[in-house]
C-alpha cells in the first residue's frame, strides 16, 4: 500500500457495528466490565482507548514501525524515552544544536538527577566517534535541525552508536515519515512532535514514540501508563482526521518552501538561506540520500539589525508571527527573540544563530500569495538612493 493510502486506511477500518466510515470518538474514561476483571479489551483510558489505539496503529505504520505510543506532547514523549533509558550515571550524546526543549529537559531535569550529557557537532563524525567512547546509553539526534535545517547522516550516526552499544533516538518532527524513515536508516526509536505536521492544523499538542522492535518499545509503553502523560481521546480523533491529508499537505509545504527559497536566494536583502534543497546547504548530499524530499521549512538571514528583522517579521500578511510550525497556516518566527530567546547570546552566536535569522513555516496556501507577500516586504527594504539634483 502506498504512503497516501496508508494515511487513510492503516489501522482505520470502518466502525463494525454501524458501518460508520469515520469511527466514533470514544470520549470515555472507563468501560463497563462484563464481570470483575472481564472486559472488552479496555479498562481505563489512561491505559488504553479505542480512538488512541487507531491513531497509534496508523502512526506506527507510517514510520515503518510495529509499535507506537502517543503522549500529551512531544516533550512528554521525550520524557518517557529518557526515563526508560537514562538512569543516574548514564551518558547521552546529543547534537550541540538539539531542539531547545530537549536541551532544557536534559539540562534542567535529567542532569540534576545524575545523567551525563555530552554535546557534540554531529556533522563531525570523528567527534561523535570520540564521544561514544564514553559508552552512552542513548545517541539522540534530529535531522533536519531547528532552525538552521542542518542535515545529519542518520545511518552513519546509527552505525557509530550501535558499535558503542547505545540505542539511537531520532526526532523526525521536521521531515515527517513522508520524507524520511529513520527506523529504516537504523534508528531504534523515533519521536514525533505530532503537534506539528502530523496533526497539521495548529489545534493539537501531542507527541509519539514509534519503534520496530517490541523489546525496545516495551519500557516506553509501560511509562505511557505509569507516568500518565497521555493525550485526550478528542485530540487523538483530531490527529486521525489531520493525518489523512499528510501526503497532500507535505507535497504543498515542500512546493511552497522550494518556491520561497528561490525568491530568498535571489534577493539582495537576504544574506544567507538555509534550505536542505540548496546545493550549497550543509548536508545537501546526505539529504538527497536519506530523504525523499527537502521538507517544508526555510530559514534565512536578513541584512541589517535585530530591529530590522523584528519589523520585517511583523510586516508579513500571510505569515502569522508565532511559535510552532508544520500547520496549514503559514508562520514566521524570529528565533533570537522567540523560540531561542532563553539561550544566552554568546551561545546563540557560537551555534550560528544570528539575531537576524528568520524561520519560515510555509503553510499550504497558494505559493503565489506567499511568494508575493515575502517579495513585496523584502523589496520595501531596498532603499533607492535619492536622486541628486544636478
Ligand atoms: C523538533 C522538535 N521536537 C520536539 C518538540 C516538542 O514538541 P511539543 O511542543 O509537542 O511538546 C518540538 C516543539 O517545537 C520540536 O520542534
Amino acid at each position: 500500500m502506498e504512503f497516501g493510502t496508508r494515511t487513510i486506511h492503516a489501522g482505520q477500518p470502518s466502525e463494525p457495528i454501524t458501518g460508520a466510515i469515520v469511527a466514533p470518538l470514544f470520549q470515555t474514561t472507563t468501560y463497563q466490565q462484563i464481570g470483575p476483571g472481564e472486559h472488552h479489551g479496555f479498562d481505563y483510558t489512561r491505559t488504553s482507548n479505542p480512538t488512541r489505539q487507531r491513531l497509534e496503529a496508523v502512526l506506527a505504520d507510517l514510520e515503518g514501525g510495529t509499535r507506537c505510543a502517543v503522549f500529551g506532547s512531544g516533550l512528554a514523549a521525550e520524557n518517557a524515552i529518557l526515563q526508560a533509558y537514562l538512569k543516574p550515571g548514564d551518558t547521552i550524546v546529543v547534537p550541540v544544536d538539539v531542539y531547545g526543549g530537549t536541551f532544557r529537559l536534559l539540562d534542567k531535569v535529567f542532569e540534576p538527577l545524575g545523567a551525563v550529557v555530552r554535546r557534540v557537532d554531529f556533522s563531525d563524525l570523528g567527534a561523535l566517534e570520540r564521544a561514544v567512547a564514553a559508552r552512552p546509553k542513548i545517541v539522540w539526534l534530529e535531522s533536519p535541525t531547528n532552525p538552521r535545517l542542518l542535515v545529519y547522516d542518520i545511518a552513519e550516526v546509527a552505525r557509530i552508536a550501535h558499535a558503542a552499544g547505545a540505542i539511537v533516538v531520532v526526532d523526525n518532527t521536521f521531515a515527517t515519515p513522508y520524507f524520511q524513515q529513520p527506523l529504516s536508516l537504523g534508528a531504534d526509536l523515533v519521536i514525533q512532535s505530532v503537534t506539528k505536521y502530523l496533526a497539521g492544523h495548529l489545534d493539537v499538542i501531542q507527541g509519539a514514540v514509534i519503534a520496530k522492535d517490541p523489546g525496545v518499545f516495551e519500557p516506553v509503553k509501560f511509562l505511557q501508563n505509569a507516568l500518565g502523560g497521555v493525550p485526550s481521546p478528542f485530540d487523538c480523533w483530531l490527529t486521525l482526521r489531520g493525518v489523512k491529508t499528510l501526503e497532500l499537505r507535505m507535497e504543498r509545504h515542500a512546493q511552497n518552501a522550494a518556491a520561497i527559497a528561490d525568491v530568498l536566494v535571489a534577493h539582495p536583502k537576504v544574506t544567507r538561506v538555509y534550505y536542505p534543497g540548496l546545493p550549497n546547504h550543509p548536508g545537501h548530499e546526505i539529504a538527497k540520500r536519506q530523504m525523499t524530499g527537502f521538507g517544508g521549512m526555510v530559514s534565512f538571514e536578513l541584512e541589517g539589525t535585530v530591529e530590522d528583522a523584528s519589523a520585517f517579521v511583523s510586516s508579513l500578511t500571510y505569515f502569522a508571527l508565532g511559535e510552532s510550525l508544520g500547520g496549514v497556516r503559514s508562520l514566521v518566527c524570529l528565533p533570537c527573540k522567540m523560540t531561542h530567546a532563553s539561550i544566552p547570546a554568546e551561545t546563540r552566536a557560537a551555534l550560528g544563530l544570528s539575531d537576524t535569522l528568520i524561520r519560515l513555516s510555509p503553510g499550504v496556501e497558494n505559493p503565489r500569495d506567499l511568494v508575493a507577500d515575502l517579495k513585496s516586504k523584502l523589496d520595501a527594504l531596498v532603499t533607492v538612493p535619492a536622486l541628486v539634483a544636478r
